[in-house]
């Protein structure tokens, strides 16, 4: 769905989108279903890393858009894959889901748990998103993208992760309706608030703020400084929001991976696309220290450092 498609549903235009956001089209997966689109990218997952699917002990899967209330999202994915040998469950935490996921199948190797996870960060936003909303709907697009996570020798792997969050901005970014505090009735006059609701100039500046200090944080724990990093993989929200962290933490912007104009904000799924782009266009080396970084409802942020 392209900006221009967006002019014919609400008042906005390409040139505001594309200057105030970065965004020049998104994604719709018609005909497909949340799992459908985290089967596609797990597969591929499987196959990049030579993993055989009996392999996978963990199956993690960040979305805030499951198929269905229950079961997770997670389970209809091991079922269409077959993946036996796993424990599954989902992450429902917004944008930095698949943060969360990472650093919670890294524990899980790091303690001898489990040798081998698989992490799906996955978002049908499309069914979520309010096509009358100009102040969203320009935002958000569908997604997938997944990583095997492996127990190894040596100094590779997730070196050390963030995460944080602070429930009293938890109305900056919500869904009133569907939940048990409001469930869905037949006679009720939603008026959107079913959909994404969001005050996006006060997550901006909360968004800057807190993705520079998760960043910097996960660097300096590291005992490292920015200079180290070779590149930073950010959730893709906006390129203001982007272009104002590479600022504050002061980092060259062509250290900063962007693929926004694609695929908008999709959530969960934002970072592993963001991530597996830059590693098939050859911009992560072997052992150079690659950040991922989000903030997403709730609110919640979170970094991961790695050492690629
Ligand atoms: O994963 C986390 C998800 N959320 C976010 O990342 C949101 C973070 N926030 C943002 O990205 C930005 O705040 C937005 C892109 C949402 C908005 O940009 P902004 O520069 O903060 O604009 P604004 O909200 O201050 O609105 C400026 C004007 C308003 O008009 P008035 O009141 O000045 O007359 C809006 O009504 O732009 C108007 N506007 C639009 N105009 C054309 C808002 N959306 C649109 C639109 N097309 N799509």
């Amino acid at each position: 769905m392209t900006n221009a498609d967006l002019e014919k549903i609400v008042d906005t235009s390409d040139e505001w989108i594309a200057s105030r956001t970065g965004i020049r089209e998104r994604r719709v997966a018609n005909g497909m279903v949340t799992s459908d689109m985290a089967v596609i990218a797990a597969t591929s997952a499987l196959e990049m890393a030579d993993t055989d699917r009996d392999e996978i002990e963990m199956l993690i899967l960040a979305t805030v858009t499951p198929d269905y209330r229950l079961p997770s999202a997670a389970c209809v994915v091991q079922e269409k894959m077959e993946l036996n040998n796993a424990g599954a469950f989902d992450v429902v935490a917004a944008c930095t889901g698949f943060i969360n996921a990472l650093s919670i199948a890294s524990s899980f190797i790091e303690n001898g748990n489990i040798k081998k996870a698989l992490v799906i960060g996955v978002e049908k936003l499309s069914t979520f998103t309010n096509y009358k909303d100009r102040n969203t709907c320009v935002l958000f697009g569908d997604g997938a993208g997944a990583v095997v996570v492996s127990a190894e020798e040596g100094d590779r792997g997730i070196i050390n992760s963030f995460i944080k969050s602070d429930g009293r901005y938890r109305k900056l970014l919500w869904s009133e309706v569907g939940g048990a505090a409001n469930p869905y009735s037949e006679s009720f006059d939603f008026n959107g608030n079913d959909k994404i609701m969001m005050n996006g100039s006060d997550i901006f500046k909360i968004a800057v703020k807190e993705m520079s200090n998760a960043t910097l944080k996960v660097i300096e724990d590291a005992g490292l400084t920015v200079d180290d990093i070779a590149i930073v993989v950010p959730h893709q929200a906006n390129i203001r929001i982007i272009e104002a962290l590479a600022k504050r933490i002061k980092i060259s912007m062509d250290k900063v991976f962007l693929n926004i104009a694609k695929y908008g904000n999709t959530s969960a799924a934002s970072v592993p696309l963001a991530l597996d782009e830059a590693n098939r266009e050859g911009r992560i080396k072997d052992g150079d220290y690659v950040v991922m970084v989000a903030f997403g409802g709730g609110l919640i942020w979170g970094a991961t450092l790695v050492k690629w």
